[in-house]
Parts: structure tokens; C-alpha cells; sequence
């Protein structure tokens, strides 16, 4: 294999340039203690941090960067560790999405204007893996994830409970357990036990299996919780393979292949993984050159059988996944299906990765010949409802719903959503369709995750437990229920959703893939031209910035301008 010379080494152009600016490239960077030969030639490694008080999810990142830099320096690197806007999930309001690609500038711009030679990318809740990954595909050097790792398993009176996923059911419980506010407070150190990202198959999880399955981390880097001793050896690991791999100038261009995005599809798939999924990795490939539509999710991935029996839809959770094998079981099980000769960090192929994969425990991850079940990939619907598409997530769906004709019960917003949703006066049985307007990319703005709203409380009582939702939002990976998202064009651009009144009546036929308004094209053109758009959120500032830059999300709603890859070249140098 040809390997980098130090001198062709990127960060040379900063540390080898003779007299002045040599001197301030250098001299500075002395006030750490670093000796001379570190600038001589070795590869230098930014790490990635996205470490913050307010992102919990990712609050044991400064520990695993120290570890990360052990690896590095025994390479023979040079560790250079620098803090990215992190994106914690629970706190921030009113979306992570929202700045979901603001992350990402920061991201790609940090890494292009500095000596780096190769990033770890120190990743956990959310958003935090999308946002790297977006940024760092927008400069192409080597790059290698570090998952931080699920928390360890929920426990809460005897029984397992998911983070993010239990919060869904209190309202529930509420209405038929009197589930009390002591009861809540006892709940939410049970279900937050330990160092990590959400346990569930939420998008956290999902968003590590997908990095793993692009072939961006080691292999068993997704399952390993975040307090196993394990994931740290990992991270350290991490620390000495980015090394070779800039020796080897294996950049993100040569392992993120439109193969490598097929294989994700379809390990997300047998994950049941989030339909986030769906977004992030269309925004990911549009950012290293890679052509990927909405419509390859159900084309690749719906006839893929569902293995793991996770939460939300299963039963287990990701330490569970763990011991029983972790993801590279699934991709053993998927090699019939797999682009198994993709190229992986590690610089083995995905298929050689997982050769040698045992399941310990088949009730997590089932066979594909005895699978959980047969086609369980998402789902992407057409109609006159979803022009440019929607989705639908079968595994977290009631079978019952997946055909149904229903009557509109309409919510401009969330807003007008939280104020009559639980009026007892309001209009609506289990058998009416829950519409929920103005969520999507450019109205809310940042298509927050609300697509699975809450039932109405007289229903709940009723032991209603599922209704079919539709929405230009998104829902959290740990939800469940019969819950169309994404939908395209959305309302606040007048799309169809837009035109939706109470009492239309919708059709939704998961099986067809269509997702239909009972209203006549003349009827619609009249609503049409007596629409007007809701004013925008914001005049000024970074969000009134994304809401005239975000594409729709069958497009990976990142902003328009960042879509694409300007190298790693520093195009001036004023000094
Ligand atoms: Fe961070 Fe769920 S809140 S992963």
C-alpha cells in the first residue's frame, strides 16, 4: 500500500513553512509543552468533542478524548483535541434539528481551516452523529467515529424501561395507572442510570449502527455501552487506527460509497432503526457526492426482515444488543443481502468484519431465516397528500392501521395542537386521522419531533392506544405508533397538507405505498388559491438564514448551500 509522506502531510504546510510563519504556526502552540519533533512529520489528529454539560448524552466525551489521545500518541500522532457546537436533545428548544446543519458548518469549517491531517469524531446523542459525519464529509480527510455509547439498560419496579421511550407512555399511564408526579420522579433516575446516549433503538443507537454499517467506525463499535471497559479499549483503538489511516490517506470518499449507504439502508432496516435514519443519511450522502433518494429507502430496504427486538418496537435494550452480540451479528445475517466487499476504517471489508459474528441470544437478534418479521424497512408513501413522498416506520406501526380510511381531525400547529387536544367537546374517535400542520422543515422552523403526538386524554382512558397520525414533522426514534412523517412538500410552502379541513377524509394503504386526500383536484385548486403562507418565524439571525436555505426532507433537509464537498483545500493564506 502507498502511505502519505510526512512531508506531503497536510499539516506540513503550517508547521514546515521556513522563517516567520513557521515560527507563529509553531511557537505558540509551545506554550503547551509539546517538544520540537512534534511538528516534524507526524500525521496531526483533530479530535472532534462534541462534549457539553448540556448535552448529557455525551457527558463522558472529555474522559474518551484523553483516551482517544493515548492511541494517537502511541501511533505516532499528534493529538489535537477542539470542542464543536454539541447538540443535547433533551434541553435544547426548540429543535436539535434546527441546528442539526449549523453544527455542521462548524464542523467542516474547524477542521478545513486547521493543521489537521485526520479527525475522530467523538459522537453520542442525536444529532451530534449527523452534524460531524455532514461536516466531515464536506472536507473529505480520514475520518473515524468514536460512538460514546448507550446507557446501560432502564430499570424501573422490576421491569426494563427505554430512555425516550418511557416519557411517551406517561401521559398514558397518567390517564389509566394514576401514574403520580412521586411516581415520575422515581422513574427518571431509573431510566438514566449511567454514562450514554438513549438505550432504546432511538435515533442515538440507530445513528451509531448507521456509522457502523457505512464502515466509519471499528467493528462493535455501535452496542458497546458507554461504561464498558470495552469502549474505552475501543476508543484508544480508535486513537491508533486514524494514525495509519492518514498514512494510508484512506479519506471518507473512499469508504462512503453508494454501496456503503445500501448497506446502512438495509442494516436499518433489521435494526428497526429510526426513521431519522432516513433523513441524516440522505443529508450525509448529498454532502460527499453520493446520489441517494428518499425512494432508495423502500426500493432497498422494505423487503429487509426485521432482526432485533428492540425497544421501541421489541423488547430489549441496547445492552442487551450488546451481549448477544451487537450489529455484527446483523450484518452476518444480512451478508446475503449486503454489499459485503465494501471498504470499512479498519481497511477490511464489512463482510470481513463480521465473518466471524456469534449470537448469544437469538431473542434479541433473530435469524434471517426465522426473523421478528419478514419486510420491515420504512416505508415510503406517494399520493396526492405527499407529492415528493413521506414515510412510514412498519415495525413501530399498529398492523391494524397500516390500511385505513379516516376522517381529518386538523391542527394548524402545535400550538393550536396542545390548546384542543384535550377538550372533551373536540370531535374525534379512534377511527379519525390526528393532522398536524406547520411542523415540517421551513415552518416550524427545524421539523421538531412531534409527529407522534400524544392521543387525546378521553380516548387514552378509553385504552385507545394507537391512532394513525400524519405530519410534515419527524418522530424521536424511541416512539412508536402508526405515524406518517415527512411528509413533501410541507404545509408552510402550501403544500397539499396545507388544504387538509376536518372531515376530508384520508387514506392511508401502507401496503400500495399511498397516502391519498378524499377531495377533488378542482376543490383542492380552490383552497389552493384562497392559501396564504404563515409569516415566517424569524427576520433576522441563523434561523432566518435556515429557513431560506433548508431543503424539503426528501432532500435530507439540509440547507441548500452546504449540500456538496469543497475538499480540504485552504484557498487563502493571507499571511
Ligand atoms: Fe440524547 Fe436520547 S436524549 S440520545
Amino acid at each position: 500500500m502507498k502511505t502519505v509522506k510526512p512531508s506531503k502531510l497536510r499539516s506540513a504546510e503550517w508547521f514546515t513553512t521556513p522563517g516567520k510563519m513557521g515560527f507563529v504556526h509553531r511557537s505558540w502552540l509551545r506554550n503547551q509543552g509539546y517538544p520540537d519533533d512534534y511538528f516534524q512529520g507526524k500525521p496531526v489528529i483533530g479530535i472532534c468533542n462534541t462534549w457539553s454539560d448540556l448535552t448529557p448524552c455525551n457527558g463522558h466525551l472529555r474522559e474518551f478524548a484523553e483516551i482517544v489521545k493515548r492511541g494517537i500518541v502511541e501511533a505516532g500522532g499528534f493529538p489535537m483535541e477542539f470542542p464543536v457546537t454539541s447538540l443535547g436533545e433533551t434541553l435544547m428548544k426548540p429543535t436539535t434539528m434546527l441546528f442539526r446543519n449549523l453544527a455542521s458548518m462548524d464542523v467542516e469549517e474547524t477542521i478545513r481551516a486547521n493543521p489537521l491531517d485526520g479527525v475522530v469524531l467523538l459522537t453520542g446523542c442525536d444529532k451530534t452523529t449527523p452534524s460531524t459525519v455532514m461536516g466531515a464529509c464536506s472536507v473529505d480527510l480520514p475520518t473515524i467515529v468514536v460512538p460514546g455509547g448507550p446507557m446501560l439498560n432502564g430499570w424501573f419496579r422490576g421491569e426494563r424501561i427505554g430512555s425516550g421511550s418511557f416519557n411517551w407512555l406517561i401521559k398514558e399511564k397518567q390517564m389509566t395507572e394514576n401514574f403520580s408526579e412521586a411516581d415520575i420522579h422515581e422513574a427518571e433516575i431509573c431510566v438514566a442510570r449511567s454514562n450514554g446516549h438513549c438505550m432504546t433503538m432511538g435515533t442515538a443507537s440507530t445513528m451509531a449502527c448507521m456509522v457502523e454499517s457505512l464502515g466509519l467506525t471499528l467493528t462493535g463499535a455501535a452496542a458497546s455501552p458507554a461504561v464498558d471497559a470495552r469502549k474505552k479499549v475501543l476508543a484508544q483503538l480508535s486513537g491508533r487506527r486514524i494514525v495509519e489511516m492518514v498514512k494510508e490517506d484512506l479519506k471518507l470518499s473512499k469508504i462512503l460509497t453508494r454501496e456503503a449507504f445500501e448497506n446502512a439502508i438495509m442494516a436499518n432496516a433489521a435494526i428497526g432503526g429510526s426513521t431519522n435514519a432516513v433523513i441524516h443519511l440522505l443529508a450525509i450522502a448529498g454532502r460527499i457526492g453520493i446520489k441517494l433518494s428518499l425512494q432508495d429507502f423502500d426500493t432497498i430496504g422494505s423487503k429487509i426482515p426485521l432482526l432485533v427486538n428492540l425497544k421501541p418496537a421489541g423488547k430489549y435494550l441496547m445492552e442487551d444488543f450488546f451481549y448477544a452480540g451487537g450489529l455484527k451479528v446483523v450484518l452476518k445475517e444480512l451478508q446475503k443481502y449486503l454489499h459485503n466487499e465494501t471498504l470499512t476504517v479498519n481497511g477490511q471489508t464489512i463482510g470481513d468484519n463480521s465473518s466471524d459474528a456469534v449470537c448469544y441470544n437469538t431473542d434479541v437478534i433473530a435469524t434471517s431465516k426465522q426473523p421478528l418479521q419478514s419486510e420491515a424497512g420504512i416505508v415510503v408513501l406517494k399520493g396526492n397528500l405527499c407529492k415528493d413522498g413521506a414515510v412510514i416506520k412498519p415495525s413501530a406501526a399498529s398492523p391494524k392501521l397500516m390500511k385505513h380510511r379516516g376522517r381529518a381531525v386538523v391542527f394548524e400547529s402545535m400550538e393550536d395542537y396542545h390548546h384542543r387536544i384535550d377538550d372533551p367537546k373536540l370531535d374525534i374517535d379512534e377511527s379519525c386521522v390526528i393532522v398536524l400542520k406547520d411542523v415540517g422543515p421551513r415552518g416550524y422552523p427545524g421539523m421538531p419531533e412531534v409527529g407522534n403526538v400524544d392521543l387525546p386524554e378521553k380516548l387514552l382512558k378509553q385504552g385507545v392506544k394507537d391512532m394513525v397520525r400524519i405530519s410534515d414533522g419527524r418522530m424521536s426514534g424511541a416512539a412508536a405508533g402508526t405515524v406518517v412523517l415527512h411528509i413533501a412538500p410541507e404545509s408552510a410552502i402550501g403544500g397539499t397538507l396545507a388544504l387538509v379541513k376536518d372531515g376530508d377524509i384520508i387514506e392511508l394503504d401502507v401496503e400500495k405505498r399511498t397516502l391519498h386526500l378524499d377531495v377533488s383536484e378542482s376543490e383542492l385548486q380552490k383552497r389552493k388559491a384562497a392559501w396564504k403562507p404563515p409569516a415566517p418565524m424569524a427576520t433576522r439571525g441563523y434561523v432566518k438564514f435556515y429557513i431560506d436555505h433548508v431543503q424539503q426532507a426528501h432532500l435530507g433537509a439540509d440547507l441548500d448551500i452546504l449540500t456538496g464537498c469543497s475538499g480540504s483545500a485552504v484557498t487563502r493564506d493571507l499571511h
